[in-house]
C-alpha cells in the first residue's frame, strides 16, 4: 500500500525536526528519569506529577487526576479548525524485576518499564514541547492524554469516563516495538491488536467414590471433554481467516485422589480480531459447554467477561502516519505491517469514541543480534527512537489539519 508523498509545507517539517533535535538530549534525560522511577498501574503518582510539571512549563493547560492518575494537557493552536486531535500515551510499568545493567536501571525493586511506556510518555511530552513552540502553525486544538493503568486494561476506561474523549475528532497513539530497528516505524491498516476477553467455566458434577464412577458425575473428566471440544470446535466451526484463540490457563477442582470431583473451575483468555466474530463467542462457547455437560449429566456456568476490544486502525489516519514518516525520513524506514498481533491494548477503548490509529515505533538496536521482547527483564530501547517518535507524531499532528489531501 503506497501513499503519494504530499509536501504540504516542507518548512514546517524542517522546523519540527530542528526543534526535536534540539530537545533530544533533554528528552533522553526525561526518559531515563521515568525509567529509573517506574510505577505500577493505577499508582503513577510521581510520573503524573512529573508529566504535569513538564506540560505546565511548556505552557499547556493541564488537568491532573483524570482517569485516576492520568493527566491531560491541552494546546490551543491559532487555527480555527474545530476538529480536536487527541494524542494518547500510557505511563505505567510492570511488576518485573529489571535485569539490565543500565546506569538508569529501575530504582524500585520488582517494578520495571519493560513495555516501553517510559518512551511513550517521553514521546508524548516531546511532541507537546515541540508543538507548543509552533502553536501558530497548528490548525486547531491538541489534547494530550497521559493515561494510567494500561497494563491492567483499565486506564482508558477511566479516562473516557472522566471526559477525555469529549469533542475529540481523532486520536493518535504509539507503541514501541523491539523487532523493528530504531529509526524505522511500522504502520498497520485495519486490525492492530486483538480483543481480549476473560472466560470462566464452572462444571458441576456429583461427588462419589473413585472406585464407583457410575454412581457419580465426574467433573474433571467432563471438564477435559469441554476443553477438547472447545479446541476442536475452533478448527471446525470458526472461520480460519478470522482467528480465535482460546487458552485455558488455570484449572482447579477435586478434593482427594480417590474421590470423584464434584466441581471444576476453568479460567482462560479468549482473543479475536473481528468484532462480529467476537460478538458471537459467548453464545458459541456456552453451546459447546452445554452440549458436553448435558451429555453426561453435569450442570455448568459460563461467565464471559468482555475485556478490551480489538484496535482497528482507521485507514486515513494510518495513511497520515505513513505519509508523515515517509516525508520525514524515507519510505524504506516505514514498514507496512502485514500481520496484526493477538496481544491486547486498551487504546481500542478510545476508538469507540473517535477514529484513530496507533503506530509501532521501532526501538531495536540495529547492530544487536538479540533485542529482547516486550515484558522481558532485559528489555532495552535504542533511545535514538525517541527523536523518530516525536518528529513522526508532531508532523502527523500538523498534517492532520493542514494536509487534507491525505485524509
Ligand atoms: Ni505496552
Amino acid at each position: 500500500m503506497g501513499t503519494k508523498p504530499v509536501n504540504c509545507d516542507q518548512s514546517m517539517l524542517t522546523e519540527i525536526k530542528d526543534l526535536a533535535t534540539k530537545l533530544a538530549p533533554r528528552l533522553i534525560e526525561i526518559r531515563r528519569h521515568i525509567h529509573a522511577h517506574p510505577e505500577l498501574s493505577g499508582q503513577e503518582y510521581q510520573t503524573a506529577a512529573f508529566v504535569a510539571g513538564v506540560l505546565s512549563s511548556s505552557g499547556l493547560h493541564v488537568q491532573e487526576g483524570v482517569g485516576k492518575t492520568g493527566v491531560i494537557g491541552e494546546l490551543q493552536g491559532t487555527g480555527k479548525d474545530p476538529r480536536l486531535l487527541a494524542i494518547r500515551t500510557d505511563m505505567d510499568a510492570l511488576p518485573i524485576q529489571e535485569r539490565t545493567r543500565l546506569e538508569y536501571t529501575s530504582r524500585t525493586a520488582g517494578v520495571m518499564h519493560a513495555c516501553g511506556h517510559d518512551v511513550h510518555t517521553t514521546v508524548g511530552l516531546g511532541t507537546a514541547m515541540v508543538l507548543s513552540q509552533m502553536a501558530e502553525a497548528l490548525g486547531g486544538k491538541v489534547r494530550f492524554l497521559f493515561q494510567a493503568a494500561e497494563e491492567i486494561a483499565q486506564g482508558a476506561n477511566w479516562m473516557v469516563k472522566d471526559g477525555a474523549m469529549k469533542n475529540v475528532s481523532a486520536v493518535l497513539g504509539i507503541h514501541v516495538f523491539p523487532s523493528i530497528p530504531a529509526g524505522s516505524i511500522g504502520v498497520r491498516y485495519g486490525a492492530l491488536t486483538a480483543a481480549a476477553d476473560d472466560l470462566e467455566i464452572i462444571i458441576i458434577g456429583e461427588s462419589g467414590h473413585g472406585a464407583r464412577p457410575h454412581e457419580a458425575v465426574d467433573a474433571i473428566w467432563i471438564a477435559s471433554q469441554v476443553i477438547t471440544a472447545l479446541q476442536q470446535a475452533i478448527s471446525r466451526t470458526q472461520n480460519p481467516l478470522r482467528p480465535v484463540v482460546l487458552s485455558i490457563g488455570q484449572i482447579n477442582g477435586g478434593r482427594a485422589p480417590n474421590v470423584i470431583a464434584d466441581q471444576v473451575r476453568l479460567l482462560g483468555t479468549v482473543r479475536s480480531l473481528h468484532p462480529e466474530t467476537r460478538a458471537n463467542l459467548p453464545k458459541w462457547i456456552e453451546n459447546i459447554v452445554a452440549n458436553v455437560c448435558n451429555s453426561y449429566g453435569a450442570r455448568y456456568q459460563v461467565n464471559y467477561h468482555q475485556g478490551v476490544p480489538s484496535v482497528q486502525n482507521d485507514y486515513a489516519l494510518t495513511q497520515l502516519f505513513q505519509s508523515a514518516a515517509e516525508e520525514a525520513w524515507s519510505s524504506d524506514r516505514v514498514q507496512v505491517l502485514p500481520e496484526p498481533s493477538l496481544g491486547a491494548e486498551d487504546f481500542s477503548v478510545y476508538l469507540e469514541h473517535a477514529p484513530g490509529s496507533m503506530f509501532r515505533l521501532g526501538v531495536g538496536y540495529p547492530d544487536r543480534l538479540i533485542n529482547h521482547p516486550l515484558h522481558h527483564p532485559e528489555f532495552e530501547v535504542d533511545e535514538s527512537a525517541i527523536l523518530t517518535g516525536v518528529v513522526t507524531m508532531a508532523y502527523a499532528a500538523y498534517k492532520y489539519w493542514h494536509c487534507p489531501q491525505t485524509l
